[in-house]
């Protein structure tokens, strides 16, 4: 933690909520300066709260300071992705669209268009992941995020009922997806001799004890109980439901935007509606969670 005393522009410290049930936009804190931990507890609680908050105007930090901020919201943990690493900083991951994979084609890094939430497939996954803009393009390339605990509140009664004590099997990839798999992460999964992740299929949040619907669609083998293409089924309806407009934001970023969401009660996508031939660079750091419960 980095916690140190005396900041004095605490009062400038603006938090504007986007939404009703999601995102809030953070203005007049530097993070290149020392936070203190009123306002550390204050920028936790607002994303505990919004699901999703974006701190902005932080253009000028170094990677040092970027991972610094990284660590007021918790104990920063390793990507399990580790190709594209920040030099000197392994705990900052690179999601870059110029990146190439071992055979040459797009990385599809930090890509994934399909809704989630991070790496279902570790015992303890992260609590918040947060992404920082380096390089956007002139427009697209939105990180959406859903509000999945609001989305659970608001499921018919017999349907909550009936997920809220499921659970599902998490690996790297999901066999029913491995036909349209990146091939690094195809040669990883196979490689790996690891046994199923169990998980529930809708977590208590440890901070609020409110229940969210979470899932990683790619990562669940199966939901217990289903065949693993029942399971995909099942879960497409699910996000259908979690991701309905009201639910959601679209970030847009802005060079020096940090992207702070909560993974314990949301499920986030990455945008592909953006020129290509242009840069979009984001650091991503994680940090570490507990066992979901
Ligand atoms: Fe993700």
């Amino acid at each position: 933690m980095s916690a140190v005393l005396q900041q004095a522009p605490a009062q400038t410290l603006k938090i504007t909520k986007v939404k009703d049930h999601i995102g809030a936009i953070v203005t007049g804190i530097d993070l290149a300066k020392p936070v203190d931990a009123a306002t550390q507890k204050r920028l936790y609680d607002a994303v505990v709260e919004n699901v999703v908050l974006v701190i902005r105007g932080q253009a000028h930090l170094t990677p040092a300071q970027v991972q610094a901020a990284g660590e007021l919201f918790g104990e920063l943990m390793e990507d399990q992705n580790r190709r594209y690493l920040v030099d000197g900083h392994p705990l900052i991951s690179v999601l870059d669209n110029f990146a190439k994979a071992s055979d040459g084609a797009p990385a599809k890094v930090g890509n994934n268009a399909t809704w989630h939430t991070d790496h279902t497939n570790q015992e303890r996954p992260p609590k918040f992941t947060m992404l920082y803009a380096v390089a956007v393009p002139d427009k697209g390339g939105a990180t959406s995020v859903c509000n999945s605990r609001a989305a659970y509140e608001a499921l018919p009664d017999d349907l909550r009922a009936k997920i809220t004590p499921m659970k599902t099997e998490n690996t790297l990839i999901s066999s029913a997806r491995f036909k349209i798999s990146n091939p690094d992460i195809l040669k990883e999964q196979l490689a790996s001799k690891k046994p199923p992740t169990v998980q529930p299929l809708v977590r208590t949040h440890p901070d609020t004890g409110k229940k969210a619907v979470w899932f990683h669609k790619s990562k669940t083998e199966k939901i217990i109980g289903m065949t693993p293409e029942e399971t995909q089924d099942f879960l497409q309806d699910l996000t259908d439901r979690c991701t309905q407009p009201q639910f959601c934001y679209a970030h847009e970023y802005q060079v020096g935007d940090l992207l702070i969401l909560d993974d314990r009660q949301s499920l986030h996508k990455a945008g592909f509606d953006y020129d290509h031939s242009q840069h979009r660079l984001l650091y991503r750091m994680l940090v570490r969670g507990d066992r979901p419960q």
